[in-house]
């Protein structure tokens, strides 16, 4: 068991309470759809010639945006409460969407495939550096020569007072306690308690940027905004195409 398959338990009860997908508000109007717009209308994609990928899918409100655009979509998510659930609203809207359970640190993606690969806050609860490289590759090598990239994910803003229960590393990986019956490989131990992650990192802006270069992306626009109040976090979007 990774700490990421704690997702599936987090979606169990979301959908138990009535909420539709992993953001609080509407299905219809989740966390990136403005970017999403902005990007779309700036974009030299034709939806009904092109074929997306939207990693970390949840219960799949953004692969049901891209659907009803035209895109051909494909939708991944580790938790298999959170697919079912997505192919139930995808069925709701009549839409025909490719939903999977995978692991995408693991997943092998079918190379030079998509037109687009979009992450709307996926990339986040990738904490560990060998993990994130993985999948970066793994979004590199699917993408086709001329597709993109479209993220929006966690940072930690220089200006950010972390809340305390997040219990953030040097690294931006927060951590919560454990008894010592749970023992996993990826716990840490420090002042004689076991940590474990709790499926999220706020690296700098700066740490991101390195890695998608690493991976092989350009980065043709990017921007950084401030949490908007002390409990939220920063946020880090951009638009990359593999470089040839
Ligand atoms: C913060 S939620 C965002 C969900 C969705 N993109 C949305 O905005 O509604 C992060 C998502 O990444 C998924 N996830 C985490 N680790 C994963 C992995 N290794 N492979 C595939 N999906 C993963 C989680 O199950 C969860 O649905």
């Amino acid at each position: 068991m990774k700490y990421y398959h704690g997702h599936d338990n987090l979606y169990q009860k979301l959908l138990a309470r009535g909420q539709a997908g992993w953001d609080k508000g509407d299905y219809e109007s989740f966390q990136m759809l403005p970017l999403i717009k902005q990007f779309l209308s700036e974009s030299h994609l034709k939806p009904s010639q092109s074929c997306a990928l939207d990693l970390g899918c949840g219960t799949g409100s953004l692969a049901c945006f891209l659907a009803a655009q035209g895109f051909t979509v494909t939708g991944i998510d580790i938790s298999t409460t959170a697919i079912q659930s997505a192919k139930e609203q995808a069925r709701k809207r009549n839409l025909n969407i490719d939903f999977r359970a995978a692991d995408l640190c693991y997943e092998h993606l079918p190379e030079k495939t998509f037109d687009l690969i979009t992450d709307n806050h996926f990339l986040h609860c990738i904490v560990f550096p060998d993990e994130r490289k993985a999948v970066l590759k793994n979004i590199r090598q699917a993408l086709k020569p001329h597709g993109e990239f479209w993220m929006e994910t966690m940072v930690n803003y220089p200006q950010m007072i972390p809340a305390k229960e997040w219990n953030l590393d040097e690294e931006g990986i927060s951590w919560y306690p454990i008894p010592p019956d749970q023992k996993t490989e990826e716990c840490i131990e420090r002042d004689g308690q076991l940590w474990l992650p709790t499926r999220r990192i706020q690296p700098s802006d700066q740490i991101i940027i390195n890695e998608l270069h690493q991976a092989g992306f350009h980065i043709f626009w990017q921007e950084t905004t401030p949490p908007k109040d002390e409990k939220d976090t920063g946020a880090f979007r951009a638009k990359c195409r593999p470089n040839q």
